[in-house]
């Protein structure tokens, strides 16, 4: 196996990454009191975010998934595919789509007209990292785990070509 140490320089270590989720946790769950919350992960890359996410909200929470891909390697294709099998009713739920990243804002832009379209009581938009510097559309997050620059970053559930995905922590990419 190729020395996969040297291809990366950590970003955001496994430690600072396990406190900011139980932060964002704490504040969902405390801005939910009361309520119910279905929390959309875009898959792949947001299932590692989700899944660490969802437990630690303390509200009652369903989990939905919707596929999304617009990357090739490492650049945007500029067109988004996304396939809406199996989502639960959205109408007067409190919905929140979970993503791993924001880069141009087009995946989120086609997600939220989608689901907005479906009347929910609710809706959020929570994004594990945000690269505000590469925006093309008018998209903002509610919830941001981290703002980082414009590198390419992988772990935590970002890939490049499918690689990198297990990574407990972010990292660029070195070329
Ligand atoms: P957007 O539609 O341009 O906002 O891109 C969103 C999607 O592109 C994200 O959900 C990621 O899957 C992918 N993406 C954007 N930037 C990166 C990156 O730095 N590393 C890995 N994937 C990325
Ligand atoms: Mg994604």
């Amino acid at each position: 196996m190729a020395a996969e140490k040297n291809e990366y320089t950590v970003l955001i270590s496994e430690e600072e990454i396990s406190r900011r989720v139980k932060e964002l946790g704490k504040q969902i769950s405390t801005e939910y009191l009361g309520k119910e919350i279905l929390l959309i992960c875009t898959l792949k890359g947001a299932v590692i975010f989700s899944s660490d996410l969802a437990r630690k909200i303390s509200v009652p929470c369903e989990l939905g998934f919707v596929k999304a891909k617009s990357y090739a390697g490492d650049h945007t294709t500029g067109s988004v595919d996304i396939s809406f099998e199996d989502i639960p009713d959205i109408k007067g739920r409190h919905i929140i789509i979970v993503e791993d990243i924001i880069d141009t804002g087009l995946t989120l832009k086609r997600l939220s007209e989608y689901f907005l379209a479906k009347g929910p009581a609710s809706m959020k938009i929570c994004a594990f990292l945000d690269k505000p510097s590469r925006r093309k559309v008018g998209i903002k997050a509610d919830y941001v785990g981290f703002k980082i620059e414009d590198h390419f970053v992988v772990g935590y559930g970002l890939d490049h070509n499918e690689r990198f995905r297990n990574l407990p922590f972010i990292a660029r990419l070195d070329q």
